[in-house]
């Protein structure tokens, strides 16, 4: 039987160990790419069932290309255009018609309206959250940490700073849940409107200004802004992005040996300049580069289970 146990849908069911495993393991598969690729093409011995319910382009093309790299057939499904769904077939009842189809795993993106927890207990196979509403999304920020434990071997006592729209970012929950097993400490610096409820500020550490953050931190996620969550707030764009938006002047705040990270994708001239990239510290495109590698470890560790 399946099941939720070798599922991931949130972060909290790990242990330290078992991150730093799969951490190990993202690392050997991406120093040995090379030669595994020259074997020739990995045989296909199982199919994954690929849902994104809501847009992707990264997370998608990752899963894709990791299931590729670990031998498993992905079969994607993407928005609702062209499915049942547009005649009113339910998002459960188009997951249980497709299991019925006998896939090995699924990966999936949705909104809230669907629960996953739930849902992955009526499932006999293997259930890895894609990103779910503003709920969580377990892989980014497995792929953010190992990013950094790349760099630093360890993610203890180190401090992240979220900037920007922390209250709408399921990436900064799962980092939340995250922070707690692997010791890493969380600062965010947003203004009011894109903060937490007061409940949940108590879990980081608040600053008032960019300046004051940058100082404090190791490493600085910027976050997107993401409108699309947004019931009815009036944005300021000029404001926000004179005192939230990364840039190479105030970047200069942040340790020579910090590291700037975004999730993506980046809305330029927004939460950050395009200059931003051209940073020796900018870890965007490294952070992409071993999602797959974080993403295939663990397909492989689910499909042994
Ligand atoms: C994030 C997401 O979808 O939550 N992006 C991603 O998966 N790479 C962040 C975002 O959309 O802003």
């Amino acid at each position: 039987m399946p099941t939720s146990k070798s599922s991931l849908i949130n972060l909290s069911q790990y242990s330290k160990q078992k991150i730093e495993v799969l951490f190990s393991e993202s690392l050997l598969l991406k120093s040995t790419k090379k030669s595994r690729a020259s074997n020739g093409i990995v045989p296909i011995r199982k199919i994954a069932a690929l849902l994104f319910f809501e847009p992707s382009t990264r997370t998608r093309f990752s899963f894709e290309t990791a299931c590729v790299r670990a031998g498993v057939h992905p079969l994607i499904l993407t928005g609702n255009a062209g499915t049942s769904l547009e005649k009113g077939e339910t998002f459960a009842d188009t997951i249980y018609n497709l299991e019925a189809m006998r896939p090995d795993l699924f990966v999936i993106r949705c909104n809230s309206t669907l629960d996953l927890n739930e849902i992955t207990h009526q499932l006999n196979v293997p259930v890895i959250n894609a990103g779910w509403g503003s709920a969580s999304h377990p892989t980014q920020a497995l792929l953010d940490t190992l990013t950094l434990f790349e760099k630093w071997n360890t993610l203890e006592k180190k401090k992240i700073l979220f900037l920007g729209d922390v209250k709408h970012s399921r990436v900064v929950n799962s980092h939340l849940e995250l922070a707690k097993i692997l010791g890493y400490q969380i600062g965010v610096c947003a203004p009011d409107d894109f903060l937490p409820s007061q409940d949940s500020l108590k879990s980081f550490t608040y600053f008032k200004t960019l300046q004051h953050g940058l100082e404090w931190a190791d490493a600085v996620m910027a976050l997107r802004v993401q409108k699309e969550r947004h019931d009815s707030y009036e944005f300021n764009l000029q404001n926000y992005r004179k005192s939230y938006a990364l840039n190479s002047q105030n970047l200069l705040g942040l340790k020579a040996d910090g590291w700037i990270m975004h999730p993506g994708p980046i809305n330029y001239g927004v939460e950050l300049e395009h200059e931003v990239l051209a940073d020796r510290r900018s870890l965007v495109l490294a952070q992409v580069e071993n999602g797959v590698f974080l993403r295939e470890a663990l397909i492989r560790n689910l499909l042994k289970e």
